[in-house]
Parts: structure tokens; C-alpha cells; sequence
């Protein structure tokens, strides 16, 4: 690399061999931003102006990621023959990226045996605490700095000779899914927990309108690990009660309305086929990075319980929806990174809420209901 290139190249799981590659979406993505040779002092200083400016807008209350931005970044997608994607920064001053899904990247994890393609877009948020993060002024990027969102790609590794694909979920057996769906559906619809979850919920007044029930992260239902395949299960059942719940009686129209019907939207990168076919199936329409967002606003639940990505900080810029469910506030540990970071917008939107418990036999302590103070 010349010293007027700068790069970055990362993945957010370490891998050497099959085993690793199975299973969790493993991330790349390589930039490089050419521009004239600096100094590193010179850099040091740009990454201190990048910082002193980020959290000047940050204190002025600006939103990072907008639902402008989202359907900019849609709306570039989905142009035919478009191979480039504009975002515009913080600063105003607008980054290219190629769009790269479906080429090979030459990842340095992958070993020699392996391919790496970049199989699925998804977006890198960068909230806060992301864009103030120090790094060593040798790999700093001036202009990348502001960028609110970056391009990632969720990676498929396959076996170089054999071109078995060794990443992501094996495909599973639809049956065997559709069938464990319904029975885990038919047992948690009659069960003490969402009796209870349903009780907590109606002891509320639910704020009016609500059309959309927005379930984000909720993984697959293919995971090998039964455990897994049924947290993925529970949380998409969820959505569903909660659902049937507010279409019971507890939806109300919103003043001049009808009662609405409500919609399920579902959004996490793993899904595979199946999923996409047994949740079509159960009422779910599925949407790729960032869409689910667009469909956040006051009119929704969220639900969304220990994403990969900082789901509490975009709503809290973009909507405040009708109800989340999603984790509480956690006291940092400084040593840890989180995906889900709180941040003084998340805690500010939170005192608009009223904050419930879920049943106190449910294995999900850290996580809550919030539901929007209404004015009665
Ligand atoms: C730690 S897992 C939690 C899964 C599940 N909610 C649970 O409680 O076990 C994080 C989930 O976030 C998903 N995720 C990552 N990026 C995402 C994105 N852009 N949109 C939606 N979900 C995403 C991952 O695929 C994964 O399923």
C-alpha cells in the first residue's frame, strides 16, 4: 500500500478453519480511500477535528442515521445497473463505494483453501461511540470519519477445490422447520408466560393506531442448536401474539381511522430459504438491511432483543414507536463493546416510555416493554 492509500480491512469473528466459518454471519468489507500523502501528524489533528465536530453535532441533538439517509441508501440499491453507492457524511461531503455483492474479497482470514464472496449488503452503523473511536492515525480516513453508515457484506466462505460452500446455514428441511414452528407456536400460544405477557400489556393503555409490528435480530430458526432454534422461534412467535393481541381489541384506531390491520416485518441477515418460506407462511414479510428500519415509526412495536447492531440509537433518532421490546439499559462495563450500546438519546427517549417487565419465569431478565406514555 502507498503512503497516500489508506485501508481497513476487518472481521468481527476470527476464523482459521470450517468450524469457524460455520454458523455466525461473519462480516468484510476492504476500503481503501486514496488521497494525498499527510503526515501523521497531520492525520492525528484531522481525527481530533473529525471528533471535536461529531460530538459538536451530536450535542446539538443533530440524528446521526435518518430515515433520508435509509431510503437514499434503498433507493441506490435498487436502481438498475447501479454499481456505486454515494453516503453522504456528517460533514456534508459525500463517499463512493463500489457495490460489491457477489465478488470475491480477498479476506487474509481465508487461508488458501478458500473463497470468500461477499454474499449479502448490509450496512455498518456507526453511531457514536463508532465514530469516536481513536484509531491509530496511520489507519485513520479523513473522509470515510463522518460517514453515519458504511457498506459491510455478510461473507460466504467456500471450500476453494470442492466450491462447498463451509459459512452460513446448511439449507435446512423446510418440514422439519414448518412443523417444529407450529407445534412451538400452538405450545407458547397457550402457555402461563404469554398469558402473562399478554396481562402485562393490557394493564397499560396502548397508544392508538399501532399497524406494524417490526421484529429485528430475531436470528434463525436453523440453527443446528435446538436452543437457539427455539430462542429464534419464541421471539418470532412473539411478534405474532403481540399481533393477534392488539387485533383482538387492543389495537384502537387512531381518532378519524379504522382499526388498522397490522403487519408483520422481520429483518436479520442469517435468514435462510427456509425461514423465508415458513415465516412468509405464518403472516412475516422479510426485508434485507436497512429496510426494516423505514418501516419504524410511531405507528409500530419494535422488537429487537440483543442485536448485532445498535437497533436502541437509530430508533432513537428516527421514531418513537408505539412499543419495544428490547433490552434495558445495562450498566457499561468500560472493558467491553457492545452492539447495542445506550447512549444520553436512548436514555432521554426511554423517560417517554413506560417501562413493564416481562414475566418474571421468562429467561429474559435484561429485557423490557416500553410503551409510549399516551396524554390520557
Ligand atoms: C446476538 S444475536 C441475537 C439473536 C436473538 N435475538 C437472540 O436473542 O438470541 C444478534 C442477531 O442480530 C442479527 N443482525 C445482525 N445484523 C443485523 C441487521 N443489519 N439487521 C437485523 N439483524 C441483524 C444477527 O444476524 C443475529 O441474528
Amino acid at each position: 500500500m502507498s503512503s497516500s492509500s489508506e485501508s481497513e480491512s476487518e472481521s468481527e469473528s476470527d476464523c482459521g478453519d470450517e468450524q469457524r466459518y460455520r454458523w455466525y454471519p461473519f462480516h468484510v468489507r476492504f476500503e481503501v480511500e486514496t488521497g494525498p500523502p499527510t503526515s501523521l501528524d497531520e492525520r492525528r489533528e484531522a481525527q481530533l477535528e473529525a471528533h471535536r465536530f461529531i460530538q459538536a453535532k451530536y450535542d446539538a441533538g443533530v440524528p446521526f442515521i435518518t430515515k433520508d439517509l435509509l431510503r437514499d441508501v434503498v433507493r441506490q440499491l435498487e436502481e438498475d445497473g447501479n454499481d456505486t453507492l454515494s453516503i453522504t457524511g456528517l460533514n456534508g461531503v459525500a463517499v463512493d463505494y463500489p457495490i460489491e455483492t457477489g465478488k470475491e474479497n480477498p479476506h487474509p482470514m481465508c487461508g488458501p483453501g478458500y473463497i470468500c464472496i461477499m454474499k449479502k449488503l448490509v450496512l455498518e452503523y456507526r453511531i457514536l461511540e463508532r465514530l469516536l473511536t481513536v484509531v491509530d492515525p496511520k489507519w485513520f480516513m479523513p473522509r470515510r470519519a463522518y460517514l453515519p453508515v458504511k457498506l459491510s457484506y455478510i461473507a460466504e466462505i467456500r471450500n476453494r477445490e470442492t466450491d462447498e460452500v463451509v459459512s452460513f446455514a446448511p439449507p435446512s428441511d423446510y418440514a422439519t422447520a414448518s412443523r417444529k414452528f407450529e407445534q412451538a407456536k400452538q405450545s407458547l400460544e397457550g402457555s402461563e408466560l404469554f398469558a402473562q405477557f399478554k396481562s402485562t400489556l393490557a394493564s397499560v393503555t396502548i397508544p392508538p393506531g399501532i399497524n406494524k409490528i417490526v421484529a429485528l435480530g430475531c436470528s434463525t430458526m436453523a440453527w443446528p442448536n435446538e436452543a437457539r432454534a427455539m430462542t429464534s422461534m419464541t421471539q418470532h412467535i412473539l411478534a405474532l401474539t403481540i399481533r393477534d393481541f392488539l387485533a383482538s381489541g387492543y389495537a384502537t384506531e387512531a381518532p378519524g381511522e379504522s382499526r388498522p390491520e397490522i403487519k408483520c416485518y422481520a429483518q436479520d441477515p442469517m435468514y435462510t430459504p427456509t425461514d423465508e418460506q415458513v415465516l412468509g407462511e405464518a403472516g412475516f414479510t422479510l426485508v434485507d438491511d436497512p429496510r426494516a428500519f423505514l418501516e419504524i415509526d410511531e405507528a409500530s412495536v419494535v422488537i429487537s432483543v440483543y442485536p448485532d447492531i445498535p437497533v436502541r440509537q437509530i430508533v432513537a433518532d428516527i421514531a418513537r414507536p408505539a412499543v419495544m421490546i428490547w433490552n434495558r439499559p445495562r450498566d457499561p462495563d468500560p472493558e467491553k463493546t457492545y452492539t447495542d450500546p445506550e447512549s444520553p438519546r436512548v436514555y432521554r427517549m426511554l423517560e417517554e416510555y413506560i417501562e413493564l417487565p416481562f414475566p418474571p419465569d421468562w429467561s429474559y431478565e435484561d429485557i423490557a416493554i416500553y410503551v409510549r406514555k399516551t396524554t390520557e
